[in-house]
């Protein structure tokens, strides 16, 4: 550098420093897709060295950039309510809920509820993290994770496209400033931790970043609820876990009860830490659930389940070879998850009213495509770990992280019984709206935030308004209050440069609720399209025989958290995804104590 600046003459040098320094635009164009100029999903395509055009068809706007309603939008704008307005009527009255549960107009709702969010989510899929554009390979390479908006383009001038710093903040500053608990806050909706247990353990069957192909890329080819985390990924990994008799899994009977194989039974592929001796790991579906006990837990009730149903269809079906028998009760098990996930689940964390309802026949009269792609921005949304609380008590003992990550003796020590029992007495950790994530599993957080920017994920703002909210105009107004957006605006500078995950998390939480507006309105979409995408739910599939019968059907229709547990255990313990309403208090424990926790985590994972 040293002999450049001497050997050119001064008025060269300033120029030279002038065009590295001026504004972009002055020096060669800048990309104009840069400034997101496309509103209400009209489609940006560059045209010409510094042209653009907006594709608006069927966005139901016109103009420029996509402005100008159309005569029914511009109606339809000044008459839809806002989701808070909606979150709002959901969220209240619960005597008027009362009388509509037991009506027609819960069936209309349920519909309207599917459909609306449902239509937010592109099928067939467009984007992926290297084509934003639509393209055949982004379709039909079903290797990569698929994306609502296309990444960032890489000539912008700045990482957001032409809003806020060159660079962006630190990562782990980020997740220290906004992310890091002080203190524990409960949830306000009385979430538990057989909730948050549920939500990691049924989500990693379709996240699962490829560690060989890298971020974007998934290994759950299946792309929604096909049980990969039971059944394993792949075929052979399938084989090894069946038992190859009347349609069963692999297992093994500790004290009389059933658990999944060790690893030396049913020789897969599992990621324990190295000192854990191979009698000691169990095989599951999933390659990381030896993390906690909570995981191998759902995978040991749903392990009771999958071969207590193969018993019942054998006995109506006792002709039935062992293949048709294993793959009748897949089937099942898919149905009874979308049950549990819809009526329990989602009914929890929605805090409606309304009384939601698994029932596929809702949409064979609407337009609606059975499939799926996993996006990257639900994997990235889903992070849930300020569910995780200081430590974890189960009967009168408090284990802390060290003590109940890879643990394998745990389940076996105190059976199924006793955990869901404890960890539905436990309340989970409120994700939105205040830093409430443990120092140890911090680094998964800023994990999150280095893949986003990887992946050039648009700004959270850029997300509201593709689905349907306004974008914040100011950092108060995104965290509802003072401290932390001066903050947020020192790092961020412009409320549109804000990342998507942090924002997420920041933003100020719904009323006594788990999290944002954001989060909701941007998950259930993903969600709901995720569930009734499902083959089962199509017309062709849903019907008792797909079931194996009437009795078959009755188990998916029917099924339960209560069920799943109490089915597949001696005594029924307390089961719930929350707290029981006499167990408000939380001691909060101070952090568990010793250093800070290693690499942990398996590769490629992202629990
Ligand atoms: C379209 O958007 C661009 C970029 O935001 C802006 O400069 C331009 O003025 C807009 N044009 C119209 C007609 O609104
Ligand atoms: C999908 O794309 C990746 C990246 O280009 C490539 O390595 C992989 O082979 C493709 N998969 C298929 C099935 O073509
Ligand atoms: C819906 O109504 C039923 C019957 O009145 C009631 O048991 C249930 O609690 C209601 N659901 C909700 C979510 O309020
Ligand atoms: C694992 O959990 C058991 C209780 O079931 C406990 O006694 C043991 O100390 C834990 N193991 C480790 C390594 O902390």
């Amino acid at each position: 550098m040293r002999w450049l600046c001497c050997a050119l003459p001064p008025v060269a040098m300033l120029l030279l420093l002038l065009s590295l320094s001026a504004s972009p635009g002055t020096s060669s164009p800048v990309n104009p897709c840069c400034y997101f100029p496309c509103q209400h999903k009209g489609v940006c395509v560059r045209v010409g060295t510094e042209g653009y055009e907006c594709d608006c068809t069927r966005t139901g706007y016109f103009g420029t950039n996509c402005t100008s309603p159309e005569f029914w939008m511009r109606l339809r704008d000044a008459l839809k309510p806002s989701p808070a307005f909606y979150h709002f009527i959901l969220t209240h009255f619960r005597w008027f809920w009362n009388i509509i549960n037991n009506t027609f107009i819960r069936d209309t709702l349920m519909r309207l509820v599917l459909t609306v969010r449902a239509n937010l989510v592109p099928s067939p899929p467009t984007y992926n993290s290297d084509y934003g554009y639509i393209s055949w390979e982004a379709y039909a390479n079903v290797s990569y994770f698929t994306r609502v908006l296309p990444p960032v383009p890489s000539d912008c001038p700045t990482p957001m496209g032409t809003k806020g710093p060159l660079q962006l903040p630190d990562a782990e500053l980020v997740a220290e400033e906004f992310f890091l608990r002080r203190t524990f806050r409960p949830d306000p909706q009385g979430t538990n931790l057989m909730f948050a247990f549920f939500a990691q353990h049924f989500t990693h069957q379709f996240f699962k970043t490829s560690g060989k192909m890298g971020h974007g890329f998934t290994r759950a080819l299946g792309h929604g609820v096909d049980l990969g985390h039971l059944y394993g990924d792949n075929l052979e990994r399938q084989h090894q876990l069946r038992l190859f008799r009347d349609g069963k899994l692999k297992y093994q009977m500790v004290k009389g009860e059933m658990y999944p194989p060790t690893v030396l039974e049913a020789p897969v592929h599992m990621i324990y830490p190295k000192h854990i001796p191979p009698e000691e790991q169990l095989a599951v579906g999933q390659e990381v659930f030896g993390l906690l006990p909570g995981l191998m837990m759902y995978a040991t009730i749903w392990l009771r389940e999958h071969n207590r149903v193969c018993d019942l269809l054998k006995e109506e079906h006792p002709t039935w070879d062992d293949e048709q028998l294993f793959q009748t009760t897949r089937l099942i098990l898919i149905g009874e998850t979308i049950k549990i996930v819809i009526e329990d689940y989602v009914q929890h964390l929605s805090g409606y009213y309304l009384q939601l309802k698994f029932d596929p026949e809702l949409l064979f009269g609407a337009q609606f495509q059975y499939r799926n792609r996993i996006a990257v921005e639900f994997n990235q949304l889903y992070h849930w770990h300020p569910l995780m609380p200081d430590s974890f008590k189960i009967q009168s003992e408090e284990y802390n992280y060290d003590q109940f990550v890879y643990n394998t003796t745990m389940l076996k020590d105190y059976g199924v019984e006793a955990l869901v029992e404890a960890f539905s007495k436990q309340r989970a950790g409120q994700i939105g709206g205040v830093p409430n994530i443990h120092k140890k599993i911090l680094r998964v957080a800023i994990g999150v935030i280095e893949e986003s920017r990887l992946l050039r994920l648009q700004s959270f703002n850029e997300y509201r308004k593709r689905f349907g909210m306004k974008p914040y105009r100011s950092f108060q107004e995104l965290t509802g209050e003072e401290e932390q957006a001066a903050r947020l605006e020192e790092l961020y500078g412009d409320v549109d440069a804000v990342e998507f995950y942090p924002g997420l998390l920041v933003e100020k939480s719904n009323p006594s609720s788990i999290f944002g507006e954001s989060m909701v309105e941007i998950g259930a979409p993903f969600s709901l399209k995720g569930l009734l995408g499902n083959p089962i739910c199509s017309p062709e599939y849903w019907k008792p025989s797909t079931f194996g019968g009437a009795t078959g059907f009755e188990l998916v229709n029917t099924a339960s958290l209560q069920k799943l547990v109490c089915l597949n255990v001696k005594r029924c313990p307390y089961v719930a995804f929350r707290v029981p309403d006499d167990n408000g208090e939380e001691a909060s424990a101070e952090p568990s104590g010793g250093s800070s926790s290693s690499g942990k985590k398996g590769p490629s994972t992202e629990l």
